[in-house]
């Protein structure tokens, strides 16, 4: 059956970014039928909605999805539900993807562009596990209301489930399984949270901690708690004492951007966002749409062309093509592509020319 990977490139650098992608698609699985969609800023100016039902039912109907990045100040006055933001929101949670993964690998060519000591992020190798569709993103009741006396107020609910917490729970243990690095200072799986403040904290550390018992204790895979705050600090301090970091969804965004400066930009970080098996996964940059550099051609596109490379291994099941694209991006960077955000001065399109020159 031909498997379609549909392309929503979205606002700013996203179409930038998601276009040298297509190309390193078209050259390692030429057979893989490309759709396009609108989705963000994009599609309110075209029909009125951030996400439209055709994209969405596009996106439910492929094999797996590649998005480049939503939103810009354009959309800034535009009511929240209609905000480029809300599309990326709105698919997330119509594909049920709760599990994203956030891998923060340090190339060694780039040990040196890292805001860190070259010795603290040489061979950085972690996996933050994000949960993607819960938590404060999506609690009700959220607002901003206006009291008699003329004062605002703005409000959001952090709020979990048992079962939102051990699917998640669940997919961490397969991952920090499959790594097998169990002998870092944090390895296997580290939970993190706020349970000394937050009562959703609390029941997240808790849960993790009873399905581990119950159910996943046995895989011999490590299990550590840690507070969310100490986490941020150990990832700047040790990020090589960590193999999986389990966070809910607003940590896990956070960590995830933290853990791009490990690598040396936001620039060279993908993710996938997974579902239960069979059904399609949404692949996407970690970074936005940056709005400071969109249109100038210095976008740098390996976040986007990684996300491809994850969309490869973990929705359409070519291992090889994935690892032929890891090993282009990796010489590549050896032979000196580095867009400005890593320090040079290659253009998006040179980017993609240095990894194409590799396959
Ligand atoms: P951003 O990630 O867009 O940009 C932050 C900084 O990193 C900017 O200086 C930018 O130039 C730089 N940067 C980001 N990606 C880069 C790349 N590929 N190459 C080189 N430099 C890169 O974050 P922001 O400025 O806080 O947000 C801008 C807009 O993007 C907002 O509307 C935000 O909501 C949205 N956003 C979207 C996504 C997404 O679509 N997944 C993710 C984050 C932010
Ligand atoms: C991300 C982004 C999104 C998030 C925004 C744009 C909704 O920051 O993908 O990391 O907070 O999840
Ligand atoms: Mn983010």
């Amino acid at each position: 059956m031909t498997q379609t990977l549909l392309l929503l490139p979205g606002d700013g650098i996203g179409p930038e970014v998601i276009e040298q992608a297509v190309r390193v698609a078209e050259k390692v699985a030429p057979d893989l039928a490309l759709e396009e969609g609108l989705i963000g800023g994009i599609s309110y100016d075209q029909l009125g909605t951030p996400l439209s039902d055709e994209t969405l039912e596009k996106a439910k109907a492929s094999s797996a999805v590649l998005l480049g990045a939503v939103g810009g100040p354009k959309w800034s006055d535009v009511a929240r539900d209609k905000r480029p933001e809300a599309g990326l929101l709105n698919i997330r949670k119509g594909l049920d993807t709760y599990a994203n993964l956030r891998p923060a690998l340090c190339f060694s060519a780039l040990a040196d562009a890292s805001a860190l000591k070259r010795e603290l992020v040489e061979g950085l190798d972690i996996m933050i596990v994000r949960e993607l569709v819960g938590g404060v993103y999506f609690g009700q009741p959220k607002g901003i209301e206006t009291l008699p006396d003329g004062t605002r107020r703005g409000f959001d609910n952090a709020e979990y489930t048992t079962p939102e917490i051990h699917r998640i729970t669940r997919v961490a243990f397969d991952i920090a399984k499959g790594r097998g690095n169990y002998d870092r200072k944090w390895g296997g799986v580290c939970s993190v949270e706020k349970s000394n403040v937050m009562d959703s904290g609390l029941l997240w550390k808790e849960e993790v901690q009873a399905i581990y018992d119950a159910e996943l204790k046995d895989m011999g895979v490590p299990l550590h708690h840690m507070l969310a705050d100490a986490c941020a600090m150990q990832l700047v301090r040790e990020p090589k004492g960590f193999d999986v970091i389990l966070a809910d969804n607003l940590f896990g965004d956070i960590l995830s951007d933290e853990a791009s400066m490990l690598t040396g930009s936001i620039g060279m970080l993908p993710s996938a966002s997974l579902s239960d098996a069979g059904k399609p996964g949404l692949y996407e940059p970690v970074h936005g749409s940056a709005p400071d550099i969109a249109g100038q051609g210095k976008a740098n596109p390996f976040a986007a062309i990684l996300s491809l490379e994850m969309a490869l291994r973990w929705s359409l099941g070519r291992i090889e093509a994935a690892d032929e694209v890891t090993r282009a991006v990796s010489t590549a960077l050896e032979k000196g592509a580095r867009t400005g955000d890593l320090g040079g001065d290659f253009t998006t399109a040179q980017m993609g020319d240095a990894v194409l020159a590799e396959l």
